[in-house]
């Protein structure tokens, strides 16, 4: 589906975000498994990540992100009508992250569901509030992107534990008021299930019940094929970045700032050489925070809106790609 650029029908109003205290630094992972802070330095761009202490709730800093979201936008927990959490690593199996969420909040009247989708899972989430929005079946909606990938990581395996970390981002969609404010300019999402096998966690579903004690720990973490992802995230960010745009009729050179998903600092720059931006138009904290998946772009958006890098009319570019394969983009006018 291609759909004809629409009218944007709602805003981002509110944004927060919150992360373990706890940090391990590339010279805790020196000590170990195999590997260097050179490599980990050159290869990724991380240096340090946030990990949660284990059997941390993923309800707990989603829920944080999310009050402080709610905050920022002048609204009440009663206001929320929905609340929608991109997850891999929600608290229970079920009921939904969201659930607890909506519970430690108090937000009373929202209905609640959490979206797999791997990195790509805020996109997926402020794509559904604003097709929930333009069918006036919602006015606020909550949307958190949050992980504690800690809980599904090997870290006796050294291709895949240096790269993850935890924490929650957050922000309130609303409807907008009047023509002279911004608004979400597009949305895109995509996804190629026949590429799973290059990134998944392949244990705890009904393929491989956690009820059958004998499966080995392994399977119940992240298993992927680094250098397949990698290229396939380097094509696929380019083309759903130029797919957001022309849904929203606007450039490369409209762009104001990108905020991409954080995996690789080396996929982020070849995403940015594809759209032609400078260094200073890029938002990137992969540094300090590893890739986080969901959480990885409300994160970085709250940041950059913390410290007033998103002026009043501004385009923002966000883009993401993850296990699934999954992929979204979206325009925003701030
Ligand atoms: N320290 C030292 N050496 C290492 C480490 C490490 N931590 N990890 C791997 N190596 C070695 C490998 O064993 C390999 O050694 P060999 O040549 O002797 O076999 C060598 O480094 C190169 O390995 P590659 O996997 O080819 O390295 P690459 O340059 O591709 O970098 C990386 C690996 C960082 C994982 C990269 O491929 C990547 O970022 N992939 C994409 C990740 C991503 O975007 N994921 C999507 C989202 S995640 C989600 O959805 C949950």
């Amino acid at each position: 589906m291609n759909p004809k650029k629409l009218p944007p029908v709602c805003r981002i109003i509110g944004t927060g975000r919150a992360v373990p205290e706890r940090l391990l630094t590339n010279a805790d992972f020196e000590k170990m498994v195999d590997t260097t802070d050179e490599w980990i330095t050159t290869r990724t761009g991380i240096k340090t990540r946030h990990i949660a202490e284990p059997g941390t709730p993923l309800s707990k800093f989603a829920s944080e992100a999310g009050h402080k979201a709610i905050e920022n936008a002048g609204l009440t927990p009663d206001q929320i009508d929905y609340l929608i959490i991109g997850t891999v690593t929600g608290d229970m199996k079920f009921p939904a992250a969201a659930n607890f969420v909506q519970a430690k909040l108090g937000l009373v009247n929202a209905s609640t569901f959490d979206i797999s989708a791997a990195c790509s899972g805020f996109l997926y989430a402020l794509e559904m509030a604003d097709a929930l929005i333009r069918g006036q079946k919602a006015k606020n909606v909550l949307v958190i992107g949050a992980e504690i990938l800690s809980s599904i990581t090997n870290y006796e395996d050294r291709s895949t534990c240096v790269l993850f970390g935890d924490g929650a981002g957050a922000a309130v969609v609303a409807p907008r008021e009047s023509d002279d404010e911004g608004g979400v300019l597009s949305t895109y999402t995509g996804s190629n299930g026949e590429l799973y096998h290059l990134l998944y966690g392949p244990g705890g579903g009904s393929l491989h019940p956690p009820k059958n004690r004998d499966l080995p720990s392994e399977l119940f973490t992240i298993h992927m094929a680094g250098n397949e992802v990698f290229k396939a995230a380097v094509k696929t960010m380019g083309d759903a970045a130029v797919e957001a745009l022309d849904r929203a009729g606007i450039h490369e050179d409209d762009i104001d700032m990108l905020i991409p998903h954080q995996a690789n600092l080396r996929i982020i720059d070849a995403t940015a050489k594809r759209l032609k931006l400078d260094h200073d138009k890029v938002y990137i904290n992969i540094e300090r925070y590893g890739n986080t998946s969901a959480a990885s772009i409300p994160i970085a958006l709250d940041e950059a809106n913390e410290k007033g890098l998103l002026k009043k009319g501004d385009i923002i570019l966000c883009v993401a790609f993850g296990a699934g394969f999954t992929w979204g983009s979206t325009a925003i006018q701030w």
